[in-house]
């Protein structure tokens, strides 16, 4: 079954090859976010599988475009899961290997209660999956209960959804 918004996203979605490093496929949503109605119908979509959650947790940096609308719809927190060294500390990091090197992702260590809270994780794209293991991973460890993860776009060859298995994974269109 394909999402409303599938349509929109095959169609406007940017691929560009041997981006960031030779040999790998990059999805830009860019044009897919900046029209009304597929925006719309993403954010729709990702709200209908989040109901349960009292947080959103966007990951850095187009996490946080789709993150911010649900959080709205929702009437949960928002809460963005940055790239390291953007926030002050402490922190807790959370290191992960990505298609192309590795990277870590990082969310405040005081000021926010995670333990209890049931959070919804997005991101724009699933590939191999070390992104949104590695945020669930960091948000469990903070006592939080990952809901779910949504992401627009699959690319299902890479097997992301296998590294995530102890989650409920919405994407609204596979490749
Ligand atoms: C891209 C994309 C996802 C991630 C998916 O981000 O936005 O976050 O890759 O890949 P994975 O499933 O193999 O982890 P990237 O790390 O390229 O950085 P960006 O979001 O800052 O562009
Ligand atoms: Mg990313």
């Amino acid at each position: 079954e394909q999402s409303l918004a599938a349509d929109d996203i095959a169609r406007l979605t940017r691929w560009a090859d041997d981006f960031p490093e030779p040999g790998v496929r990059f999805a830009d949503l860019t044009p897919v976010f900046a029209d009304a109605k597929a925006f719309r119908d993403i954010i729709a979509a990702m709200v209908a599988v989040g109901s349960e959650a009292d947080l959103v947790a966007g990951i850095d940096a187009r996490g946080f475009l789709i993150g911010g609308g649900v959080a709205l719809a929702l009437d949960a927190g928002v809460l963005a899961v940055r790239k390291a060294g953007k926030l002050p500390p402490p922190v807790r990091s959370q290191s992960y290997d990505l298609e192309y090197g590795s990277a870590t992702l990082e969310v405040p260590a005081d000021g926010i209660e995670l333990h209890g809270r049931r959070v919804l994780v997005i991101d724009d794209v699933l590939a191999t999956g070390g992104t949104l293991r590695a945020t669930a991973e960091l948000l469990t460890a903070a006592g939080a209960e990952v809901v779910g993860i949504a992401v627009v776009l699959e690319i299902a060859a890479l097997g992301g959804r296998d590294r995530l298995a102890e989650y409920p994974v919405t994407s609204l269109l596979q490749v």
